[in-house]
């Protein structure tokens, strides 16, 4: 094996990187300050990673901001983060600077009227832009997506033997895009947590002990350098 890393020209990238932004609450603790402030940092580490991204030719990409668990946090904690999503969507110039088409992936009917009205209406505006396709799982669950496909397909009279494995993914809210290939887990923990749990049936995992906030552009080169050098068999030989 060479010594020197791989000349980036020649490196296999991921077609959809799928990321758990862990740590912030840690980050903030390290630093004697409250866990608003680790959001707050882990916000601006999103949007540096997901510009990062877009430039360096990464298509799609899905952070997890917001899970069907995360509701039991403190009440103050959720508007905080409620509070970031919102001031997000309204700087619009963000995405739309960049050429990002955003998606919002999740159950909407729990989430702040306004919100809905923002996430519709980001959707809508960069529909048409070219660059990184960026997910963004608010309220999102694994599980609770499979349910709500499963009775789209029950609603729709689907016959059993008609049921496969594409007709499923065709109805959860990753429809048409590739799967995840990479997910990309920082904060020292090794866990799933409920995230595209279908969708990561193949996908190569890649953990870190750097904390959310602290992850950055060299972190991610790290990842991918090392997704690049993984054979990928799909279960052949
Ligand atoms: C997990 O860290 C992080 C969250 C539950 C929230 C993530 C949200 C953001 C980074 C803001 C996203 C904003 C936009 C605009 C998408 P944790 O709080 O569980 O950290 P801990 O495990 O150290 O306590």
């Amino acid at each position: 094996m060479s010594l020197f890393k791989k000349k980036k020209s020649d490196r296999i990238l991921p077609q959809h990187v799928a990321i758990i932004m862990d740590g912030n609450g840690r980050w903030a603790k390290k630093r004697h300050l409250p866990r608003t402030a680790g959001h707050a940092a882990g916000s601006k580490t999103f949007k540096d990673i997901a510009r990062y991204a877009n430039k360096i030719g990464i298509k799609y990409m899905t952070v997890y901001a917001f899970s069907t668990e995360n509701w039991k946090r403190p009440q103050a904690e959720v508007d905080n983060i409620m509070g970031i999503l919102r001031q997000y969507l309204k700087d619009t110039d963000q995405f739309k600077h960049e050429n990002i088409k955003l998606q919002f992936i999740g159950g909407r009917e729990r989430l702040p009227e306004d919100i809905r009205e923002l996430m519709a209406k980001a959707e809508e505006d960069s529909k048409d832009f070219t660059g990184m396709h960026l997910n963004i799982a608010v309220n999102y669950g694994g599980r609770d997506e499979i349910v709500t496909a499963v009775k789209k397909i029950i609603a729709a009279g689907t016959k059993p033997e008609n049921v496969t494995d594409e007709l499923i993914s065709k109805n959860l809210y990753t429809a048409g895009q590739p799967d995840p290939d990479f997910i990309i887990r920082p904060s020292g923990e090794y866990r799933l947590s409920n995230y595209l749990i279908w969708q990561s049936a193949y996908a190569e995992f890649w953990f870190s002990d750097v904390l959310w906030p602290e992850f950055g552009p060299r972190h991610l080169e790290e990842a991918l350098d090392s997704f690049s050098d993984r054979n990928r068999r799909f279960g052949g030989v």
